[in-house]
């Protein structure tokens, strides 16, 4: 474990929603203390789509201040914003020159962006991947917390390194996913075969970080269950196992244990529950969140700190691609 990297990012568009929390973020703060971490806000990959720049810039400072909130320790790692490293936006040039145009138009992400974004299919929605690749490679990143979607993009990552390693010798370090068992993918609460998506157009199929008590207890009542009024997990039962999974998340306990705490219950007292926990366990980051948010100074400070660290291990790397691939660096 000693010396291990550990790179991942959050996109600051739209609220974040649970979960981008319990598949990401709250992961992290495990790990912090164990690895070398880097954490970002990806704007470089945010305006891929259309974004209000107003709202971008508010929404990076808000996703910083929510980071330290769940507890990421700006001690501990560096915290930063990906536009203020070069070295990102400069590798990923270099990458997109071993990526085959063929591989980056197979990504389901791409496809799926494009379909919801058919008036803006930019070159950059392509190069997406590409561009998290960089990330994560300059890094030497060992181990990728994501949830379920990122998998695809961490294979491509693997996949760039290699071949750029077999190409010009060894450079990069090949990095793993590491993904949650029960908290890869929490899916929506109205049609539990979807993810949960920050950008859902159905305001009761996501809990968002930043929603109050009462939207929470809301949103879990009006949740899609299925028929038999028996709080069990089973592949037959999409609909309670998310909510069970939820509850698990947040209340920090076994499937068993909330199985065994809800067994002979109904539908309605379980979804009260889930829904009090998760608002529980939400009131103190949201008021952590203000606290932080109200010291701009604070943050600046913070993020600029951040940014020099990233960057000086983001150069080394740097330094070492432009080489091998026979870029003139003066004598
Ligand atoms: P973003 O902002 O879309 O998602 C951030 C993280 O939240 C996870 N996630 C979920 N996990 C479980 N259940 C859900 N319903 C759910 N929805 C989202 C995502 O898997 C992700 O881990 N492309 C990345 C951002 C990024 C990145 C990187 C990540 C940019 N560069 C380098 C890792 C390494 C993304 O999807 O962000």
């Amino acid at each position: 474990m000693e010396g291990k990297t550990v790179y991942s990012a959050v996109q600051p568009t739209g609220s974040l929603t649970i979960g981008n929390y319990v598949g990401a973020i709250r992961n992290w703060v495990e790990l912090q203390s164990g690895y070398n971490c880097f954490f970002a806000i990806a704007d470089l990959h945010a305006i891929t789509v259309r974004q209000d720049p107003a709202e971008l810039r508010r929404r990076t400072v808000e996703l910083a201040a929510l980071y330290l909130a769940c507890g990421i320790d700006p001690a501990q790692c560096a915290l930063y914003v990906q536009s203020h490293v070069p070295a990102h936006a400069e590798l990923a040039w270099v990458l997109n020159t071993v990526t085959y145009v063929g591989e980056a138009s197979r990504m389901t992400q791409f496809k799926d962006k494009s379909a919801k974004h058919a008036d803006n299919i930019n070159m950059g929605l392509m190069d997406y991947p590409v561009l998290m690749a960089a990330d994560i490679l300059l890094y030497r990143t060992d181990l990728v917390p994501v949830g379920a979607d990122q998998k695809q993009h961490v294979e491509l990552a693997r996949d760039l390194a290699l071949r750029f390693n077999n190409r010009y010798g060894e450079t990069f370090t090949v990095p793993e996913p590491l993904i949650g068992r029960n908290t890869a993918k929490i899916s929506s609460l109205q049609d539990p075969s979807k993810k949960m998506s920050k950008s859902d157009e159905n305001p009761n199929a996501s809990v968002f970080l930043s929603d109050d008590r009462d939207a929470i207890l809301r949103k879990f009542k009006r949740a899609v269950t299925d028929s038999d009024n028996c709080v069990r997990a089973s592949s037959e039962k999409p609909g309670i196992t998310n909510l069970l999974n939820i509850y698990c998340a947040f209340a920090g306990v076994t499937l068993e244990e909330a199985e065994r705490t809800f067994d002979g219950k109904g539908y309605g007292e379980f979804k009260l529950a889930v829904g009090e926990t998760v608002a529980d366990r939400l009131a103190p980051v949201q008021a952590e969140q203000r606290r932080i948010l109200a010291d701009k100074a604070y943050l600046s400070e913070t993020l600029a700190a951040g940014a020099e660290r990233a960057s000086r291990a983001a150069g080394r790397t740097l330094g070492k691609v432009f080489r091998k691939v026979g870029f003139y660096r003066g004598e």
